[in-house]
């Protein structure tokens, strides 16, 4: 190809849109805004790339015209999609198995000493590997139509929607001990081959639902056994922090538990909170003379 030939042919495809200081600053303020999530400036790239493939789909020229879309009053749907396009989903089965451990032996211990009912709710449940994880260790602890209730939320409406679907790559549940697979997940076939399904009776135990955690107040629900809330506090400032926890700790009963990740921390000394194991807080333990 000459020279002339190529510089035509390279001409024809237009640039990605860079995203300047001041829209990363606009989108920034956004996320920060609508979810809590704070971007420090190394995620400009990240912006960048997860909001191009959308500008791509709108066929939009720059990140500002994308930003005006987002400004319009009718841009409420527009808005819902930045957010889901924004947030970091990383999720899968049996993540911090330490967890699980615990609760099988908890659910077994509760029953045991006469509790009827266990309520649960997975905060930040992503594609819902956490919330299914959660189902299959209460079915095998206190059987799969047993006395439990587990609710699952998240701010993201596209990662709710694939959460009830219940199928997923294999590799996402390879964690899973063995002798589990069997019994709750079904082996794809044809153009379902290489995914699983969660088997029916378990699906129908989880009530997935969109919630953003700044507004969790609107959740009607309280009276927790216990909530997972992990790996989503990584993403928020103390502040956030505070007001996120602030929120949820009253709805979980006096003696409850709150886990969060391994990789994350509560630094605040003014909630109920009382750690009882490496991310495992209590709310209003019981007092014990012996601590
Ligand atoms: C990394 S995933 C964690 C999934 C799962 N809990 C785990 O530990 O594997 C973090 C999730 O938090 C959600 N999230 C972020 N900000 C939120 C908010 N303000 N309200 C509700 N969910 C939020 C994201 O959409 C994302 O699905």
């Amino acid at each position: 190809m000459t020279e002339a030939a190529s510089k035509a042919e390279h001409n024809q495809f237009d640039a990605a849109p860079t995203l300047n200081t001041a829209e990363f600053e606009q989108f920034r303020h956004f996320i920060f805004s609508e979810a809590g999530i704070d971007m420090p400036p190394s995620k400009r790239a990240l912006i960048q790339s997860r909001l191009s493939v959308r500008l791509r789909e709108l066929e939009l020229n720059s990140f500002s015209d994308y930003w005006r879309r987002l400004q319009q009053p009718n841009g409420a749907a527009e808005r819902q999609r930045a957010i889901n396009l924004l947030s970091t989903n990383e999720t899968y089965f049996f993540r911090e198995p330490d967890h699980f451990t615990w609760l099988q032996h908890h659910a077994i211990e509760l029953a045991k000493h006469g509790k009827r009912h266990l309520k649960i709710w997975s905060a930040a449940c992503s594609t819902g590997e956490e919330a299914y994880t959660i189902a299959i260790v209460l079915a095998e602890a206190l059987g799969i139509d047993g006395n439990w209730q587990l609710f699952a939320s998240d701010i993201n409406t596209r990662v709710t929607a694939f959460a009830k679907r219940g199928i997923y790559p294999v590799e996402r549940a390879k964690k899973t001990p063995p002798h589990l697979w069997q019994k709750y997940f079904l082996r794809g076939r044809d153009e379902y081959s290489g995914q699983v399904r969660m088997v029916p009776q378990l699906i129908k135990r989880i009530n997935f639902f969109n919630l953003n955690l700044l507004q969790s107040d609107t959740f009607q629900q309280a009276g927790f056994d216990i909530i997972f809330l992990r790996n989503v506090l990584i993403y928020f400032n103390e502040d956030t922090k505070l007001k996120v926890l602030a929120n949820l700790c009253p709805k979980i009963i006096n003696g409850g538990h709150l886990l969060i990740s391994h990789a994350e921390t509560i630094r605040n000394k003014e909630l109920p909170l009382v750690m009882e194991g490496p991310s495992r807080y209590r709310v209003n333990p019981p007092f014990n003379p012996r601590r």
